[in-house]
């Protein structure tokens, strides 16, 4: 039987988890090359939970008996033009998965797979709360742009890891 469009792109998603990583980590790496370790270490962390996603998406296909592939990914962007950049870069990122899991969603739905269609339900709910969090760091990070330890200092009391989710879908491997 082929694949369903849902699994389709489904498995793109994943290559799409993985890149969001990966730009993740490039953001950290920039900060911390600027001895900015806060920014840094909310970058890092990011990077982590988009490499969880992918393999919640990866564990999914595996109980759903589909073909789970894991896809190559485009290389990040490495080089910002100042210290907003890549807060404004990562938020244009989770617009655009926001877009994508909601499509996800939607074919599901059209293609009968309610189990699908609940497996993207949390992922809904993530990206609210990602494109929140970022949207209010790229205001932070473009009023505090001139003092980058204000920047700081807001990440070190706002922007500590987060709780473990008890409903988040378990991730190939184990989450990190
Ligand atoms: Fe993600
Ligand atoms: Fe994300």
């Amino acid at each position: 039987m082929p694949a369903t469009a849902f699994v389709e792109k489904l498995t793109e998603q994943i290559g799409h988890e993985f890149a969001a990583s990966q730009q993740y980590i490039a953001c950290a790496v920039h900060y911390d090359d600027e001895t900015l370790p806060q920014l840094a270490a909310f970058f890092y962390r990011q990077a982590v939970e988009e490499r969880n996603h992918a393999m919640m998406m990866v564990q999914y296909l595996l109980d759903a008996g589909e073909p789970a592939t894991i896809p190559g990914v485009e290389a990040p962007q490495t080089g910002f033009a100042d210290i907003t950049a890549p807060v404004a870069l990562a938020l244009e990122q989770e617009k655009r998965v926001s877009a994508q899991v909601g499509e996800l969603a939607r074919l599901a739905r059209d293609g009968g797979d309610y189990a699908g269609e609940q497996f993207m339900q949390w992922f809904i709910k993530e990206q609210v709360e990602e494109v929140s969090s970022m949207s209010a760091l790229l205001t932070v990070v473009e009023r505090s742009r001139d003092r980058p330890m204000d920047i700081e200092d807001y990440l070190a009391r706002e922007g500590g890891a987060e709780a473990a989710d008890p409903t988040a879908p378990a991730a190939a491997g184990g989450a990190l």
